[in-house]
């Protein structure tokens, strides 16, 4: 490929990746620890009081959570709540790993 078009296929891809993580609200998450964390510790009990494999939950019409900030703000409840002293950067896998797969917040 001639040299200048290789830049600019570059800058391209490089453009690409920037806007990408500015879509995910909850850049340096990692939704692959999230999504172990999640099933760990939370799932059985949505499962349980909401039926299917406890995705249900996340997923019906009249859900609580609206924005990316009400789902981080709903995931500290539980870390409180249950006890589960997880840190901030713990709670941002596991917002990064519901927000990918089920709310899909882009901002
Ligand atoms: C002991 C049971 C229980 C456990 C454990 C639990 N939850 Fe929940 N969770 C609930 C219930 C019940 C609701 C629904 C509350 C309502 O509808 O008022 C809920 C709602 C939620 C919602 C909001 C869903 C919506 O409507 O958008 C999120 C997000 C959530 N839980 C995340 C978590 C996370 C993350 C964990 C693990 C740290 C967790 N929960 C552990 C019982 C539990």
């Amino acid at each position: 490929m001639n040299p200048l078009l290789k830049n600019i296929a570059g800058l391209a891809l490089l453009n690409l990746c920037i806007s990408l993580a500015h879509a995910d609200p909850y850049a340096g998450g990692d939704a692959r620890i999230g999504k172990q964390m999640v099933e760990k510790s939370c799932i059985s009990c949505h499962a349980s009081s909401f039926g299917g494999n406890g995705s249900a939950i996340y997923m019906r019409e009249d859900r609580l959570v609206k924005t990316s900030k009400g789902l981080i703000a709903q995931i500290r409840n539980c870390n409180t709540n249950l006890g589960l002293k997880w840190f901030e950067d713990e709670e941002m896998h596991v917002a990064s790993y519901l927000n990918q797969n089920y709310y899909k917040f882009d901002k």
